[in-house]
């Protein structure tokens, strides 16, 4: 198993294992009116690949949680025929050892709490944060990936702007 950053020619074949996960329909969910009209965060998207086949996926988005720049975990999705193989849990660790080394404070994302949370994944982080759509309470988790971040955070999860993760990714470079 590689993981390895995400490139154009890998496009297609993330659209068709996203279509197969989540349904074409994924496109009304709340999560992704958060990243309508945003790139992702490229340098943390990345793919499993085995024998050259793209086994898995995984993206960022960027977005504002009460007025502070935060990492949107997802859509992570497996091969259907692949799963259970670890893909998934090597996805994210990959991912977020490098959103560690940015300086994002946080991670959010709408998913599985049974799976989220050996990754210290927890409902308690995101209480006093709302998102922009109808989603299922237990599903709205937080990481802080500086001690601290979401304590007490109140307020709205918005769309970052186009360029959030180019910026802050030229910022942390220069
Ligand atoms: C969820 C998903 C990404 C997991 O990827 P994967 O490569 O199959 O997972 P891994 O092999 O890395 O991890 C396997 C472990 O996760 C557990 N697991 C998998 N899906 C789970 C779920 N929905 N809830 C709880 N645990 C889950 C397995 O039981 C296994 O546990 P173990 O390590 O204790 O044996 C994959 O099943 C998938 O693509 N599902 C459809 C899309 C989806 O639901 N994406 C997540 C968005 S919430």
């Amino acid at each position: 198993m590689e993981i390895v950053a995400e490139r154009p020619e890998h496009a297609a074949a993330i659209e068709t294992l996203l279509d197969l996960s989540f349904g074409a329909e994924r496109h009304a969910r709340t999560s992704y009116r958060l990243r309508r009209g945003v790139p992702p965060c490229a340098a943390l998207c990345h793919v499993a690949l085995e024998e050259g086949e793209l086994r898995g996926s995984l993206r960022f988005w960027p977005v504002i949680a009460a007025g502070q720049a935060a990492l949107l975990l997802g859509p992570l999705a497996v091969a259907p025929e692949h799963r259970g193989r670890g893909f998934g849990v090597a996805l994210i660790r990959h991912g977020l050892a490098l959103a560690e080394r940015g300086d994002h404070r946080f991670v959010l994302l709408v998913g599985d709490p049974d799976y989220y949370g050996r990754f210290g994944f927890t409902r308690n982080l995101t209480r006093g944060l709302t998102l922009p759509g109808p989603f299922e309470d237990r599903r709205f988790l937080g990481l802080e990936l500086t001690p601290g971040a979401l304590d007490g955070l109140t307020g709205n999860v918005t769309s970052a702007a186009a360029s959030a993760c180019r910026v802050r990714a030229a910022a942390a470079l220069a």
